[in-house]
């Protein structure tokens, strides 16, 4: 994944570190940069994060020429051998890289064979290592030749104040003004330094110095970009009173519906939802990755009460392992927090190459999958810097409804206001009573019937990212086909109930694991009998404040009910083992490698 920062101007260290800093969400494994200043290197890295790279770096306010990089490892372990930047033979050409080269193994044979010393095991070690002594585009057409996979590359040497850069498959971004110029993964960190940028395409490469940007495009041909207007706002959030960030966001799920419905009733806004009315589909594909995609189940129940057309959701990543059928009839719903999932992007392409509309559902609008989309809806979330994904998935699956609602013709703004007025967010003191209990298991089953199996799936995430504990979520009408064999005495399951229709069978399947030892405990918004509670180890009762009379739509937003608790008891969980719920070990907020 990885993050990466061009910078000349002055005060390079500050606005190196500054920008990765806003890249962390890209992984935070190791950082470090290199600044060339009168032709020689100035270079630092760090096992950890950003604070932890700015903390060794002694800041000055003089011109130089730097890369820096936020590290998440795909190929060799967590050290500083392995902390870009990387160094050619002679230490006189520095490269970061985002992406994965997929033929580094033979490029690194083969250089080895002639004698190249490695210091470490990336595969961005050996496309510095390509470059032999020598930089300029020239070059770097040569070496790009020689490169199988993903990449955005910003690259300098000891002997011009410019940086050369490449993309393929991977974001990268550059913007130029009188006094500095920056390159980077994202185009939020030219916020407040510059007012315009070119954003890349795959294939393209160049240089870009204080005298100006040369650009050429996959085919070598010398091209003229246009820049793009600044025109996006990033709040650096900060976490306010909140320990952590994901508490604060957890508790911005009212705020994020209340932004939905103000944002929607916006003519761009409504215009959209109109256009995507009046296509002519027959089939829907819902398609996201881990939270998103949960997104898209609930997304998935709502349009599936719908006539006239069929629809199917799945991981972004199988897409193209599917047999689906998809032309012009096929309307391609990808849902995106960040917009920079790689495997979100490849299905887009893939569905877009098939004939599909497209339409992507995300936080950033500015980002690649918004760019790439036919139509784009916003979710409203604001920044979202906590690893696990919370307001943001309520902004989904709230877009998702609005869409359905859309699709059928019918009102959506009463039932938003309602439910932003009467979102219980659990008392913290009980859930927290509840994670301490759990804190101490090594395995945790959630079970629930329908949408609850959803909340279940997105519980069990939840839990499993923050707090490490191995927990499985079972529809649970599965369980006697075969989980069953894994309840022993003291096993802990959960039961999610919160359709009424549903109930007696999920108990049913609760009290089946009872019988075999488990622990149970029942998490539910229904009002239910005081005998049916004994049965249970613990119960957990969410305050059911939003009634909807309409039968059809009586369980729409339980979802949202039932996860705001799970939310909290996954960070409460996490909180108690000691660990850091906003930065969980081997995940990064972005995923951008496939
Ligand atoms: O940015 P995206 O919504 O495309 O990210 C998709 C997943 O990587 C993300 O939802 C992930 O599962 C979260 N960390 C879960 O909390």
């Amino acid at each position: 994944m990885c993050g990466i920062i061009g910078y000349i101007g002055k005060q390079t260290e500050h606005n190196l570190i500054e920008g990765l800093k806003k890249l962390e969400y890209r992984g935070y494994d190791s950082a470090g940069l290199c600044i060339q200043r009168d032709g020689d290197f100035y270079v630092e890295k760090t096992i950890g994060s950003v604070e932890k790279l700015e903390s060794k770096t002694k800041q000055k306010e003089q011109f130089g020429v730097g890369i820096s990089h936020t590290r998440w490892a795909t190929h060799g372990k967590i050290n500083v051998f392995n902390a870009h930047p990387h160094f050619s033979s002679k230490a006189n050409i520095s490269l970061v890289h985002n992406g994965i080269i997929e033929n580094f193994e033979s490029l690194k044979n083969e250089m080895v064979k002639r004698g190249v010393y490695f210091y470490g095991d990336t595969d961005s070690e050996v496309i510095c290592k390509l470059f032999g002594n020598r930089l300029d585009i020239k070059t770097l057409k040569k070496v790009l030749g020689r490169l199988q996979g993903s990449y955005a590359l910003a690259i300098i040497s000891k002997e011009e104040n410019a940086i050369y850069f490449a993309k393929n498959m991977s974001p990268l971004y550059v913007s130029i003004d009188r006094e500095k110029v920056m390159v980077s993964s994202d185009p939020s960190c030219f916020l407040g330094l510059t007012h315009e940028y070119y954003s890349l395409d795959d294939g393209d490469y160049g240089k870009v110095s204080l005298d100006g940007c040369l650009f050429f495009n996959k085919n070598h041909k010398k091209i003229i970009k246009k820049t793009i207007k600044i025109n996006f706002n990033y709040q650096n959030e900060n976490k306010n009173n909140f320990n952590h960030y994901m508490l604060k966001e957890i508790n911005e799920s009212k705020k994020t519906i209340k932004k939905i419905i103000k944002k929607y009733s916006q003519k761009n806004i409504t215009q959209i939802l109109e256009s995507i009315k009046k296509l002519d589909f027959n089939r829907v594909y819902i398609i996201g990755c881990g939270t998103a995609y949960h997104a898209g189940l609930v997304g998935k129940n709502y349009l599936s009460n719908i006539k006239n057309f069929d629809v199917f959701c799945d991981y972004a990543s199988e897409i193209h392992n599917q047999k689906y059928i998809v032309d012009n009839r096929s309307l391609a719903i990808f849902i995106s927090q960040s917009g920079e999932t790689s495997d979100t992007i490849c299905a887009l392409e893939y569905m877009k190459k098939m004939g599909a509309k497209t339409l992507t559902i995300t936080n950033v609008e500015y980002s690649t999958l918004a760019q790439k989309s036919d139509f784009v809806l916003p979710i409203c979330a604001g920044q979202e810097r906590a690893v696990a994904s919370t307001k943001a998935y309520i902004g989904q699956i709230i877009v998702m409804f609005i869409l359905a609602r859309i699709i059928q013709g019918k009102k959506y703004n009463l039932f938003l206001k309602k439910l932003s007025k009467n979102l219980d967010y659990c008392d913290d003191e009980i859930v927290k009573k509840v994670a301490k209990v759990l804190s101490a298991k090594k395995e945790i089953f959630i079970i629930g019937r329908g949408l609850d199996f959803v909340t279940a799936l997105e519980a069990s995430l939840k839990i499993k990212e923050i707090s490490y504990i191995n927990t499985t979520a079972i529809p649970s009408g599965e369980l006697k086909h075969g989980p069953l064999a894994l309840i022993e005495n003291g096993s802990s399951v959960i039961c999610v109930a919160s359709d009424k229709k549903l109930l007696s069978k999920t108990l049913n399947n609760a009290y089946e694991t009872k019988s075999r030892g488990a622990e149970i405990m029942l998490v539910t918004c229904l009002d239910i009998d005081e005998k049916i509670k004994n049965n249970f180890n613990y119960i957990f009762q969410i305050k059911n404040k939003f009634k909807i009379q309409n039968k059809k739509l009586k369980n729409i937003f339980k979802p949202i009910q039932m996860i705001i608790f799970f939310q909290k008891l996954a960070y409460y969980i996490s909180v108690e083992k000691n660990l850091n719920p906003d930065k969980p070990r081997n995940l990064a907020k972005s995923v951008t490698v496939a």
